[in-house]
């Protein structure tokens, strides 16, 4: 049995941690309730440039926050405007490779809750596991596979949390259906997938590539699926959106590089950026 003041998994990055942090990012930002809550996965951060009325603060004056040092990731939160709506942006993630725990690295998604955020919009960058996709697509995730090993619910249940969530709809079928309204709108291509979530840093060899794609998942990638398990458990509507990146080890003739996925990421933000307005100013 676990007591629970002797619990390791109690004091942090829980539900008391994350009113602390929102506490002092809501007074420091002047925070207005947001209509979302935005994590900028991998390359994607020129979205910002889009935010107006921005405000920023660096996640190190943020409790239970580190600095993140995985190149392309600012390691910022921002609140602003974007379509005329205010939101939340995450500019970085804790992620498992660098050895943060399951728990730390949805943090950020408790403390988007505290500030006042239900929606959750996750984007990544991601390796396509079909023949059919292409380095520049947008696949719009329908439901995530956890192939990490870790889940961020370990540990004595958080005030307000699900001990059991439901993942059944994980995947808002509400919000997804906005976001492909948004894409046609647009006339921006949007694939249906599935993400699966490992906790890297390697890439996957061919051989675990095949299985994968025999799972039945889609895209992979090594975020995402923790911050969507923290939402449901707070009952937060989450949709995310992975760009392919790079076909999967094995998939294409030369080698899965962290350059060519920075580069891929960059020449789609433009067209992620415009989704991403879109969905907000639908909500
Ligand atoms: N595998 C895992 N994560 C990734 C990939 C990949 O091929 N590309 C971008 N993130």
């Amino acid at each position: 049995m676990i007591d629970r003041d002797g619990d390791p998994w109690a004091a942090a990055w829980g539900a008391a941690a994350a009113a602390t942090a929102a506490t002092i990012v809501r007074e420091r930002l002047a925070v207005r309730t947001p209509a979302a809550a935005i994590v900028l996965g991998s390359g994607l951060g020129d979205v910002v440039s889009r935010l107006q009325h921005v405000r920023e603060m660096p996640y190190q004056e943020i409790p239970g926050f580190s600095a993140t040092a995985v190149e392309g990731h600012a390691g910022r939160l921002y609140a602003g405007t974007l379509g005329g709506r205010e939101v939340i942006a995450l500019g970085g993630r804790f992620h498992m490779y660098e050895g943060h725990t399951a728990r730390a690295s949805a943090f950020p998604v408790r403390v988007v809750h505290a500030l006042g955020a239900r929606v959750l919009f996750a984007s990544n960058a991601a390796g396509g596991l079909e023949r059919s996709l292409n380095a520049g697509d947008l696949v719009l995730l329908d439901d995530h596979i956890n192939l990490t090993g870790h889940n961020p619910l370990f540990g004595s249940v958080e005030p307000g949390d699900v001990r059991f969530p439901d993942m059944s709809a994980a995947h808002s079928p509400r919000l997804r259906a906005l976001v492909r309204t948004a894409a046609a709108e647009l006339g921006i291509a949007l694939k249906p997938g599935v993400y699966v979530g490992l906790t890297g840093p390697v890439y996957e060899t061919p051989s675990e590539v095949r299985m994968l794609a025999g799972l039945g998942a889609t895209v992979t990638g090594m975020s995402t699926v923790c911050e969507a398990i923290v939402a449901a458990a707070l009952g937060m509507e989450f949709v995310a959106v992975s760009l392919v990146t790079n076909p999967a080890a094995g998939l294409s003739d030369g080698p899965v590089r962290h350059e060519d996925v920075m580069m891929e990421a960059g020449l789609a933000s433009k067209r992620f950026g415009d989704l991403l307005e879109s969905f907000v100013k639908k909500l």
